[in-house]
Parts: C-alpha cells; structure tokens; sequence
C-alpha cells in the first residue's frame, strides 16, 4: 500500500527539517512521525560534552530543524501546531507539531521554503561590501518573529575580539582540539561532521572556527578587514528560550539566503563562559549566536545522514528511542 498524503506531507517536512544547520554537523535530532504529526526529540548522543555540555547549540540546532519542519508543513496549506517541551518529565522531547487546519502560506513562506535546499553555511573569505540598512532590517524582523532579536553592535569591533578570545581559550583547550578533530574528516562517505578546510583562515580578524587547526600545511586565505558581525540574543537563557533562539536562527539565515546573503555562525564566543559572559556586557540578554554576514562565493553543501537514522515510524513513538534502549541495557 502506498503513503498516504499526511505520510508523504510528514517525510517532506522532516527531509527539510534535517536540512537545518546544526553544531559540527552534528545533527543531534530524532523524529517520530505519528499519524497527524511529529515529534522532535534531542538526541543526547549527539551533544557535544566539550563545547556543549548543557546542551544548548544542539537545542538551537533541533529549534532550526523545528523551523523547517514547520515551513514545509505551512506551505503544503495546513497550519503547524507546535506544542514546545510538552512533557517535564522528559525534557528531551523538544516539541510535538500536529497538522491544524487549512493555512494559505504567505509569499514570505513560499519563498522562506524554497531557500531551505539552497542555504548553507559559508566560511570563505566575504567581499568587503556593506550590507545595506534594508537587508539589516529584514533579518532583525525575522529574529523578532520567532521571539529572538538580531543586535548589529556598534562596537563590532569587540565582538570581533571576542571571537578571538574565544579562539585563543579554545585552542590551549587538549579537550577542545579532541573533540574537534573527532567531529573533522576527509572521509567523503561520512554523513555527519565537518570536512577538514584545505585552506586555513587568516588570524587577526573575526574569522570562522578553523576545522584543521593541527594541519600547519596550508596556505591562509586572507578574510574580509571590516568582518560584519551581528549577534542573536533571547531575553532569558532556558530550554524554550534556546529552541527560539534556534527558530530564529534559521528564519534568519533563510531570509538571508533569500536576499543574496552569505553567513557563518560563529559560536566560539558563545562557547567559552567569560567570553559569553562579556559578549553580554556588550548586547544585553543572552547571547546564543554571533552571525559573520557578507557577501561572498558559496562552497558545496554538506551532506546529511539518511532519513532512516533520524526518523521513525509512529509505532515506536512512545519514548526517546535512545532513552528506551539504555533504560533496557
Ligand atoms: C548552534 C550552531 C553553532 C555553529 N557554530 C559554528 C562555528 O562556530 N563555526 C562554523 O564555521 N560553523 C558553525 N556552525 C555551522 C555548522 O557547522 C553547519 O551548520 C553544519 O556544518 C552544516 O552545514 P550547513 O550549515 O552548510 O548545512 C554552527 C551551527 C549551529 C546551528
């Protein structure tokens, strides 16, 4: 018997949900598909116990899923109803989303949706041309709608010494420098993780996390001088908070990709707590991202894993299957 409507809808949606950005490519989400929805759990496996050890950028990564996962949902004309961490007594379990009634997606979403295949994470150098006051303004809008907010410091400057900062804690760090190489490869059959950079960023400015930083071989591709940097703050850090946070990012860079906008995440100074602590000082709130934003020449995009490792069917949704499975061992 072939899939109903509502399966092929649900599989759309959970195709372009795991198109998100996500920490190292870490992809730290599962998803049970009901009959009338889905559920989107954290997948503990995939925290990152170094730079992540409360799980807040895996929380922001699935809160970028959810954000897709919901776009899809929208423009196949039926209203997403997400119900955030509906269960206290599993916290893992980030959201369930239920098809609701008829919806007639906007412009904004249809274009928003087309931009999900297309968007991907660029950490080549930018050219060193301003983003116009109009183009700001339309991904601080974005941020605001999922309940976030995108500050543009003034002081950009010191974000981009914060950036270093972090850099320079990080990279004394052994930890750090393991679990980044766990997470880089030259393996093209890998579904996960980042693809070691050939090429390594300039110090000095406010660049990218270098992937390689054990590879001293390279040459070095000089960044843009005046990096242009903005900073995604939610007014508290919870659980809720950080999958809004999450929602927003990925509202931000698809209206960033829609505008001809190139980004890179740069969490680093999220990362290393005096460096957050500061970043703080500066934009207020909680900082959950810095955004490098240009424009600039894409790479190629990154792979995911299948959808048979991240989705299963609605017999099993009952816990977190990883839960499950070690609860039984
Ligand atoms: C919470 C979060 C933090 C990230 N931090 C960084 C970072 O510090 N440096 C970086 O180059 N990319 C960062 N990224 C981008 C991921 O590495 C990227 O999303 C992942 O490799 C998948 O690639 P794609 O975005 O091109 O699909 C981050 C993404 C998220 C969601």
């Amino acid at each position: 018997m072939g899939a109903t409507a509502t399966e092929r809808l649900l599989l759309r949606a959970v195709s372009a949900a795991s198109r998100a950005p996500s920490v190292y490519n870490t992809q730290p989400w599962r998803f049970l598909l009901g009959d009338d929805g889905v559920d989107l759990w954290l997948d503990l496996d995939r925290v990152l116990p170094v730079i992540d050890p409360d799980a807040r950028e895996a929380r922001l990564s699935c809160g970028a899923a959810l954000y897709n996962l919901c776009l899809v949902i929208a423009v196949s004309c039926r209203a997403p109803l997400v119900e955030p961490l509906p269960d206290s007594a599993h916290p893992d379990l980030l959201a369930t989303v239920r098809l609701g009634g008829a919806h007639t997606p906007s412009a904004d979403e249809l274009a928003l949706e087309r931009a999900v295949e297309r968007r991907q994470t660029n950490r080549r150098p930018f050219l060193d041309r301003p983003i116009p006051t109009a183009a700001r303004s339309a991904l601080v809008r974005a941020a605001n709608d999922e309940g976030a907010w995108l500050a543009f410091p003034h002081a950009a400057g010191q974000v981009a010494a914060l950036v270093q900062r972090a850099d320079h804690i990080q990279g004394q760090d052994p930890a750090y420098l393991a679990e980044l190489r766990e997470w880089t490869h030259q393996d093209g059959n890998r579904r996960d993780g980042v693809r070691a950079p050939a090429r390594a960023p300039a110090a000095g400015i406010a660049v990218p996390r270098d992937f390689a930083p054990h590879r001293r071989d390279r040459r070095s591709d000089p960044f843009e001088t005046d990096p242009q940097l903005a900073v995604l703050v939610t007014r508290t850090d919870t659980a809720r908070s950080q999958l809004n946070a999450g929602r927003a990012l990925q509202r931000v860079l698809l209206s960033a990709e829609v505008a001809g906008l190139a980004v890179s995440p740069l969490s680093q100074p999220v990362e290393v707590p005096e460096v957050r602590a500061a970043l703080a000082e500066l934009v207020g709130g909680a900082p959950q991202l810095v955004l490098r934003l240009g424009y600039g020449y894409p790479g190629a995009p990154t792979p995911r894993r299948p959808l048979s490792a991240v989705a299963a069917p609605a017999a099993r949704r009952i816990h977190n299957p990883r839960r499950s499975e070690t609860d039984a061992s």
